[in-house]
């Protein structure tokens, strides 16, 4: 049995045609005034019961209603580029727990970011008594393989592999799982988003997922599930530096054909 269904009320069906025509699978059709679905089988990704004007399809399973849109929510245009404009990679965090209705929040956001044929593959895993012990693990990692980056790389040679060189002494890190990388990272940008209207600083932490992805160690420590990897680190706290300007990038790489 399939955890989840779509289920069709023929009564309270009106055959309006709203849901086949947002079906991406073309799965749905009006036959004698009602829809009726092609196959049993889709993507659940639920936009029909999100259009549907008298609540006639639902899919079955979860375990939360559908919320009722109240009017357009409209972001300005110009506020959000300056969100990402001015959002800069924190390093300094100040010594201050995050509260955790805060931390509900950013999760919620990776859970409600979409994924690639509503595969829902995203997982999250907060760490908190487990940071210190997952950030040394990475970090002998790193020590080992540094005198071979050192031989390449100036940069490499520059920097040191202190006991905070991965999570910066941020009170929480939130390491995302996925089957698909792509999945993990936009849930990644999502959370960040929140975690900055909230007055959060973020680091995303590419040298952990590096580490955490080569280390079995790591990987077992995190219960990493078979199929999954880890897509992206998410490095958490109250920023203890203001930025007081835009910094400079390149001009824009774009062509029209
Ligand atoms: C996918 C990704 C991985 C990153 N990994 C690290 C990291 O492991 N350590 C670090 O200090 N910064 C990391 N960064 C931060 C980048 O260095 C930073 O985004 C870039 O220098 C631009 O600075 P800004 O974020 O302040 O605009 C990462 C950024 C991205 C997008």
């Amino acid at each position: 049995m399939k955890q989840h269904r779509l289920m069709v009320d023929t009564n309270k069906c009106v055959g309006c045609g709203v849901c086949a025509r947002v079906c991406a699978a073309q799965n749905l059709e009006i036959d004698r005034k009602k829809v009726k679905l092609r196959l049993d089988d889709c993507i659940l990704c639920g936009q029909c019961t999100g259009v549907c004007p008298t609540k006639a399809i639902s899919i079955s399973g979860y375990d939360s209603e559908q919320i009722d849109k109240k009017g357009d929510t409209r972001l300005n245009p110009d506020e959000v580029l300056d969100v990402i404009r001015f959002r800069r990679t924190i390093r300094q965090f100040k010594q201050k727990e995050i509260p955790g209705e805060v931390i509900e929040k950013i999760l919620e956001a990776g859970r409600l970011t979409h994924t690639a044929k509503n595969m829902q593959d995203v997982s999250f895993v907060v760490l908190d008594q487990e940071k210190n012990r997952m950030e040394q693990a990475a970090v002998s990692m790193f020590k080992k393989i540094k005198p071979l980056a050192d031989l390449f790389s100036p940069m490499a040679r520059n920097t040191q592999i202190d006991d905070h060189f991965f999570f910066f002494n941020a009170p929480t890190v939130i390491v995302i799982l996925a089957k698909d990388k792509t999945n993990g990272i936009l849930a990644a940008q999502n959370m960040e988003f929140e975690a900055e209207a909230n007055g959060l600083g973020v680091l995303f932490s590419g040298f952990f997922t590096m580490a955490a992805n080569a280390s079995p160690k790591i990987k077992k420590a995190l219960k990493v599930p078979k199929g999954k990897r880890v897509a992206m680190t998410l490095v958490l706290g109250y920023p203890d530096v203001k930025f007081l300007r835009s910094v400079q990038r390149k001009k824009l790489d774009v062509r029209y054909m």
